[in-house]
């Protein structure tokens, strides 16, 4: 091979390769609903999701939960992602905004969600924005000093052994 045709031939190579290389970054509605699935999103968001052994129930699927979490926050529930997705942001690049600086009460692990790459979020948008109909929204926090009026789970401090 003559010097040039090798160079001709390893540039072909390099834009047959680039498109391989920048397919870690696909954002894709399909990504998202993964995105989902290993980041924990459904565990607490998605009714049933845990009980079936992690089947998701379209019409559940990121409706949040009325079941709250009881600590010395107050009691919490898990938001109604599709509702969240169209009040906190009018677009997908606002969304990823909201999401790198999001920060709730417990147990929501909010430092997750800013973890997430970019291409991860606007997944993660799309395949919520795919669910169709948002539905209502969870029962509102309630104080700390407060009995809530629905089930909650109880979340309490470890406790050590008797030694
Ligand atoms: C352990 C249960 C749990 C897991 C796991 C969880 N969430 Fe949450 N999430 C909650 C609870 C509870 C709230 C409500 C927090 C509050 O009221 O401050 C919440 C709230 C939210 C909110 C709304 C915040 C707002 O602006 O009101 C978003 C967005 C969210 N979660 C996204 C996610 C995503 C994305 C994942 C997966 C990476 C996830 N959550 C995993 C329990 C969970």
């Amino acid at each position: 091979m003559t010097r040039l045709v090798q160079t001709a031939a390893i540039a072909a190579l390099c834009i047959l390769i680039a498109p391989l290389a920048s397919q870690g970054a696909d954002i894709s509605v399909e990504r998202g609903r993964q995105i989902s699935v290993i980041g924990g999103c459904n565990d607490c968001h998605t009714v049933g999701y845990n009980e079936s052994g992690g089947q998701i129930d379209p019409a559940k699927a990121l409706k949040g939960s009325a079941i709250g979490w009881r600590g010395p926050w107050g009691t919490t529930y898990a938001a109604n992602l599709r509702l969240i997705a169209r009040q906190k942001a009018k677009s997908e690049d606002e969304f990823v905004q909201y999401a790198k600086t999001l920060k709730t009460r417990p147990p929501m692990p909010w430092y997750n969600v800013r973890a997430m790459d970019e291409s991860d979020l606007r997944s993660l948008y799309q395949y919520i924005m795919s669910l169709g109909d948002p539905g209502d929204p969870p029962p509102d926090a309630v104080p700390p000093d407060q009995e809530p009026k629905t089930p909650y789970r109880p979340i309490e401090p470890p406790v050590a052994p008797k030694s």
